[in-house]
């Protein structure tokens, strides 16, 4: 693409996203601490007001963090006020910086309690989740500017219940079904209480979004394994719940290409030609970013990327990932797609899930070996130009 400047629209918000349980810290009462401790991680939950003051610096005005259910109801009948006034303090820091919040509610981690009652295949689970949310907006809506629900339904679901890498760690597809379900369900219960309490409140889920096409655009079962595969990866859920959504959260990451293989089981194969990798070798394919949008384009709702980054240690590829994502995805506004903002993933290095600590998808290096210091990349100051100029 050529060299021209772009900009983006009026009151755009720039920012970066994080969870609890990948940067809080000592947070041992949910259903990942266990078998997956994240120990004091990077300790965000006592040191959120220096982190913020390197958002600012980086010309960020939103900051997407969310809460952790485990801290704010550790047993089915108790909530912890001590917690409550936690977050309290968190939005109101943000809100002395100018920095906008954008809270998400449940973010892949569920307090013990539930997860030993089944969690998200409980048939009450939808129950539990809007009592939870009527309880954290009750509290907490006045200094909130968006709430998002659920983190990546679909990835929580094929992570949790068909690969089993993420707790519960099942591998049943009889389950998935109820677990969809129960989300659909829960996300409708909980916009409907957070606009019982404030009706102007700006409700929305973060999906992931794969942009997938053929490995062979002239076959015709491929065409087809194409838009299936786009459909419940990206519309299945939305189908159900965009009359429930004030916004649409876009966390993208992924391209797909698809390959028909009729003579081996399962008879589908990802084969992407993966010139570009992170250090999660996931292939680098920015364009992808532009066909998912265009494609939320028919939902004619404000479109947030609540998500978009890359794992590379050396922060060789970050900017040219940023800008490139960001060139993409500023043709789809020019193309009359309404993207109000973007969030880089992630505000700093974390705890990546099931790979620990060692991809860094941070636009700030945490050494954990340094009594986690906090050095600025590269990259994140070329990116703090984007913000502070509101044009690439
Ligand atoms: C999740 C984040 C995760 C990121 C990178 C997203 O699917 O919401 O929690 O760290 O991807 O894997």
């Amino acid at each position: 693409m050529s060299q021209k400047i772009r900009k983006f629209p009026k009151d755009f918000l720039w920012g970066a996203a994080v969870s609890s349980y990948q940067v809080e810290g000592g947070i041992d009462h949910c259903d990942w601490s266990e078998k997956f401790p994240a120990g004091r991680a990077c300790d965000y939950y006592h040191k959120y007001e220096e982190y913020f003051d390197l958002a600012k610096e980086l010309n960020q005005n939103v900051h997407r963090f969310s809460l952790e259910w485990s801290r704010i109801q550790p047993n089915e009948g108790k909530f912890d006020r001590k917690e409550i006034e936690h977050y309290r303090k968190i939005l109101r820091a943000l809100k002395k910086r100018r920095i906008k919040s954008m809270v998400t509610i449940l973010h892949f981690t569920l307090p013990i309690w539930l997860s030993e009652k089944g969690g998200l295949h409980n048939a009450r689970f939808p129950d539990y989740f809007e009592s939870f949310t009527r309880f954290v907006t009750e509290e907490l809506d006045d200094l909130v500017d968006f709430w998002v629900t659920i983190n990546e339904p679909m990835v929580y679901l094929s992570l949790g219940y068909i690969e089993g890498r993420f707790p519960p760690q099942k591998k049943n597809l009889f389950l998935t079904p109820l677990v969809f379900i129960n989300f659909v369900k829960a996300h409708k219960k909980a916009y409907k209480a957070i606009h019982s309490i404030n009706s102007n409140a700006k409700v929305g889920t973060a999906q992931n979004y794969c942009f997938s096409e053929a490995y062979n655009k002239r076959s015709f079962v491929n065409m087809i394994l194409v838009k299936i595969s786009n459909f419940i990866t990206n519309n299945f859920f939305s189908k159900f719940v965009i009359k429930y959504s004030d916004f649409i959260g876009v966390n993208y990451y992924f391209h797909n290409r698809i390959k028909f293989t009729p003579f081996s089981f399962p008879f589908v194969k990802i084969d992407n030609e993966n010139k570009k990798v992170s250090d999660m070798n996931w292939e680098i394919f920015p364009k992808g970013l532009y066909f998912v949008l265009k494609d939320m384009k028919k939902y004619n709702k404000p479109v947030y990327i609540t998500e978009n980054g890359i794992a590379d240690t050396k922060d060789e590829k970050r900017f040219e990932f940023i800008k490139d994502h960001l060139t993409w995805m500023h043709k789809a506004i020019k193309e009359g797609v309404d993207v109000r903002g973007y969030m880089y993933w992630s505000l700093f290095d974390n705890f990546e899930w099931d790979s620990g600590f060692a991809k860094k998808f941070g636009l700030i290096e945490i050494d954990y070996k340094n009594n986690l210091k906090a050095e600025i990349r590269r990259s994140a100051y070329d990116y703090a130009e984007i913000c502070k100029n509101n044009s690439l």
